[in-house]
């Protein structure tokens, strides 16, 4: 049945619009910067609904590179944030009345792999019988190490640390086109299985980038699937980065990569298709180990895909820039 009259349309409008502002977990994206008063009190909150909340992610990674996260709720994504060594980001937010607020993100930087964490969620952070107290104001040092300090929740002067390790989600990791970004320079050749690959779902790859700039600047490479988002990388000239995944199980894994470099340099290219990297029946064969040497030329040779068992005939491809 259609709506008889406008002003009923605009009334439902209006509820809608309401509802939502009411009701879902509102968001108050601020690039946040360190000192900020502390709170009053943070026990007691979490017995209130639309309780506000503070998230701060502080950079703390062993290697002192940049972070990229990316966080995102049911309702919301925040995009993709690079946070220098050091430095802090934030976000503000109500948890909804049902308190099933949930903000989960995904950490990645050059070296350091590929992690997801849930930063907020009601039964650990607003929770008055949880393990670790109410946090008003949450405050999270990243990457301090690999394991159970990856994530620490700290007190606003530091004196109380509540730590975890990541929670990658193994059955994601499964089924999905799952990464682990690392840096991937000593590895053995794989010549021997190079051939089987195609026919498996869920094979494993690994994509490895080598800048090999004819102009021997640094290559910013920023490479996304349809799950996820690897972040901004810089590959200094004549080094190499990479990252590893599973083909998904329908076979439509892809990645796209888009690079800079110099003074206005922009190019895309798929750096991962299954038709062209993983078809037995394919024209360029399998890799597992797939090698790109990045910008030989700025032409026919601007992406070429090296094997290891066959150094000699690398296929090369123009960008595929969409214009
Ligand atoms: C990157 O490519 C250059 C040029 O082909 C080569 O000399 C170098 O060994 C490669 N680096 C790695 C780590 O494969
Ligand atoms: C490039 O890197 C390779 C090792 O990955 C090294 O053997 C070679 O000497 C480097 N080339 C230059 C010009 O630095």
């Amino acid at each position: 049945m259609a709506f008889s009259s406008k002003p009923h349309c605009i009334l439902m409008f209006m509820i809608s619009f309401y509802t939502l502002t009411l009701f879902a977990s509102t968001l108050e994206v601020s690039s946040v910067a360190v000192a900020e008063a502390p709170g009053p009190g943070s026990g007691g909150d979490g017995f209130i609904p639309l309780a506000k909340k503070h998230v701060v992610i502080r950079n703390v990674v062993q290697n002192r590179q940049t972070l990229n996260v990316h966080c995102k709720s049911s309702d919301d994504d925040l995009g993709l944030i690079h946070i220098p060594f050091g430095n802090s980001w934030g976000f503000r937010f109500r948890v909804n009345i049902w308190e099933s607020t949930r903000f989960r993100c995904h950490f990645t930087w050059y070296f350091g792999g590929s992690h997801y964490f849930d930063i907020f969620s009601t039964w650990r952070d607003d929770n008055d019988f949880g393990k670790t107290p109410v946090c008003k104001e949450c405050i999270w040092e990243v990457g301090r190490n690999n394991g159970d300090e990856a994530m620490c929740r700290i007190t606003q002067d530091g004196s109380v640390r509540y730590c975890f390790t990541w929670d990658d989600d193994v059955l994601y990791t499964l089924f999905a086109s799952v990464l682990d970004v690392s840096n991937a320079v000593q590895e053995k050749s794989t010549s021997v299985s190079a051939g089987v690959d195609g026919y498996w779902p869920l094979a494993p790859k690994h994509v490895i980038i080598n800048n090999t700039l004819y102009s021997k600047q640094t290559l910013n490479v920023h490479c996304k699937s349809t799950e996820d988002d690897l972040g901004l990388i810089h590959i200094p000239w004549n080094q190499t980065w990479g990252f590893r995944f599973h083909v998904n199980l329908f076979k439509t894994t892809k990645f796209r990569c888009h690079f800079t470099w110099g003074i206005g340099e922009s190019h895309e290219f798929n750096i991962f298709t299954v038709a062209r990297d993983d078809d037995n029946f394919g024209d360029y064969g399998v890799c597992k180990l797939c090698i790109w040497e990045v910008g030989r030329d700025n032409k026919e040779k601007a992406m070429c895909r090296v094997n290891r068992d066959d150094l000699k005939h690398p296929v090369c491809f123009p960008w595929d820039d969409i214009l």
